[in-house]
């Protein structure tokens, strides 16, 4: 289909963008600027002073086509209201392609939260298609956590909140719907989450948004003759997005810089590193800082990883460029991306070749600049071997013969089967086994875990942080232990999986519960009553139950012809029904104790 050209986030400062992106909690989204047909037609470059400099050269080379690194809009606070919808952004030549954003047309925004607060979110589905947002990274109770049993139909409201107790780091948000993660990732869902904590903030680090403290999400996508997004039969894109901009291009300030670094791709890695072969500095992974700088000049990062980096760019001089780039030629074939190829499945344009995935211009010092990288950071009490009082091992099977899904343990997942179960806030020790023809990324959700073997070798220094994914190459085993506090039950278990998209969309995911060892003891109750008041109702109707001890686990609010308008994990205090339509709905409620189920009507006015 054919529509009109838009959008290009051209001629604007980073300044101007930071500025714009910083706002606190804007309604409004920031990104992407959406220009009139007439500023439209002006040049795709976004960096004037490069188009002239090519243009004495003489050249037309691909950096004519650089545009400015697009910085996700920034929310703060602890309620943030998230509407996921379909879109199209113009990001080739030609076609616009259609896409899925968070509250603007592509990815979605930067939650900042704090450690400590009761985070809120009000997730409003207005896509055409249910999908689910998993929390990745963080403690909570499985009921909270998105994965592929808290499923959001479209146009339904889902309000999960939790208490943050994770440290300072670089989290993130993405689609978890059973078969369709690939898909509604390619589109384009997802969003950062950056915690900040009381330790962080002692440290003298990079913390502007948008000008000293960037946000990286690196993915590729391939597209096809119409210039949509392939995702079917595709591991790999043939273009890379950084924050969703093709050909980016930044400017940095000549002084310390955070890079704060996702990988969001299905199965590609990032071997990362500088043009000119620089030291940079590793001070955070997946779950919090280090305690002390890595300095290494080549990064792997894979699917599903975080990584802050410090890089001091004060020695250049304003002008000055470089390229962060993935120095993906020549890696081992378990390396994902490594493939030879150009087409096909596993080929892509950018396999196993060496390129840009941001283009520097050194800028002016800003005027706090941060100068020195911190010798120390924050100092962690991390898990041992030796902590576990109990082990599991995993195994990564199938794959061969060709067409035969990866999965755990010879078994595929199956959303009704319950693969482990765990005691609560037992330290265990998993073993994961990876005796295969490819590489993969292993994520489980609700904990940090510290990793304590690779059969490969030594555990890299700039993996010693808490970790929730870690990168399995063939042949290797992994060992990590972590702790398990937070409850999930059969309705909602926890998920492990290898984050490939593909992988975990073909069954290459497997679910746990994490419970109390008394539990499941047969305590016959009578199912709890609950009662709603006001009733007819305006803006709040509460829940009272005769039986005192009895607490709510979920309530469903479904309207009269039977769709669940809101979906609420254990819901406290009133329910906030002022966005309702008037008219009869049923409250299906689900009791905490024995998950025994009661409707009841409401009227609201
Ligand atoms: Cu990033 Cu199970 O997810
Ligand atoms: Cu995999």
């Amino acid at each position: 289909m054919q529509r009109k050209p838009a959008q290009q986030s051209k001629h604007m400062s980073n300044k101007d963008e930071y500025e714009r992106a910083a706002k606190k909690s804007q309604p409004k989204r920031t990104f992407p600027q959406r220009l009139t047909s007439k500023q439209s037609m002006s040049v795709q470059t976004t960096r004037p002073i490069f188009a002239a400099l090519l243009m004495l050269c003489g050249k037309t080379t691909v950096q004519a086509q650089y545009q400015t690194m697009r910085i996700p809009q920034a929310l703060y606070g602890k309620e943030f209201k998230l509407t996921l919808k379909d879109s199209f952004r113009q990001l080739r030549t030609g076609n616009q392609t259609i896409t899925s954003g968070i509250n603007g047309d592509f990815w979605g925004p930067t939650l900042f939260i704090n450690k400590g607060d009761t985070v809120r979110m009000d997730v409003l589905n207005k896509l055409n298609d249910s999908t689910t947002l998993h929390w990745h990274g963080f403690h909570l109770p499985a009921v909270m956590d998105g994965g592929p049993h808290q499923v959001i139909p479209p146009n339904t409201r889902w309000k999960p909140y939790w208490k943050v107790t994770n440290q300072a780091s670089t989290y993130w948000y993405h689609p978890h719907l059973h078969e369709m993660t690939q898909e509604h990732m390619t589109k384009g869902l997802g969003g950062l989450i950056i915690v900040r904590d009381s330790m962080e903030a002692t440290l003298a680090l990079p913390r502007t948004y948008g000008t000293d403290d960037i946000p990286l999400v690196l993915t590729s996508r391939r597209y096809d003759a119409a210039n949509q997004f392939v995702y079917k039969n595709s591991a790999y894109g043939d273009y890379l997005l950084s924050n969703g901009t093709p050909n980016a291009t930044f400017t940095l300030p000549r002084q310390m810089v955070r890079l704060r670094i996702l990988n969001a791709d299905i199965e590609r890695g990032y071997n990362l590193g500088f043009s000119d072969n620089r030291t940079f500095y590793v001070i955070g992974n997946d779950g919090g800082l280090l305690e002390a700088p890595v300095s290494l000049t080549r990064l792997p990062v894979y699917v599903g990883e975080r990584y802050e980096i410090l890089v001091d760019l004060s020695g250049l001089a304003e002008g000055n460029t470089l390229d962060l780039k993935a120095y993906n030629s020549g890696r081992s074939n378990s390396f994902p991306g490594g493939e030879p190829g150009t087409s096909g499945v596993f080929g892509s344009l950018l396999n196993n070749t060496d390129f840009s995935v941001l283009h520097i211009i050194v800028g002016a010092r800003t005027s706090n600049p941060i100068l020195n990288l911190p010798t120390t950071l924050v100092k962690q009490t991390y898990l041992k071997a030796g902590d576990a009082t109990n082990t599991r091992t995993l195994n990564v099977t199938n794959g061969q013969p060709a067409n035969s899904p990866f999965r755990f343990d010879n078994k595929l997942f199956d959303i009704k089967f319950i693969n482990h179960q765990v005691i609560r806030n037992t330290v265990e020790k998993w073993s994961v086994t990876n005796n295969n023809v490819f590489g993969h990324c292993f994520h489980i959700h609700d904990v940090q875990f510290k990793i304590v073997s690779r059969s490969s070798g030594p555990i890299a220094a700039y993996e010693t942080g808490w970790k929730d994914a870690f990168f399995i190459s063939r042949n290797e085993t992994v060992a990590f232990v972590a702790r398990f506090s937070d409850e999930a039950d059969p309705q909602h278990p926890f998920m492990y999986h290898c984050h490939f998209g593909n992988h975990e969309d073909e069954g290459m995911m497997a679910q746990f519960v994490v419970a109390e060892p008394t539990q499941g003891t047969a305590e016959q109750h009578t199912p709890a009553k609950f009662q709603a008041y006001p009733n007819p109702a305006n803006d709040k109707i509460y829940l009272t139950s005769e039986d005192p001890s009895s607490q709510i686990y979920y309530v469903n609010v479904v309207n009269a012809a039977g769709k669940t308008v809101m979906m609420l994990p254990q819901p406290q205090a009133g329910i906030e029904v002022s966005n309702l339509a008037p008219g009869v709905y049923f409250l299906h409620i689900t009791n905490q104790r024995d998950k025994h189920q009661s409707v009841i009507t409401f009227l609201k006015r």
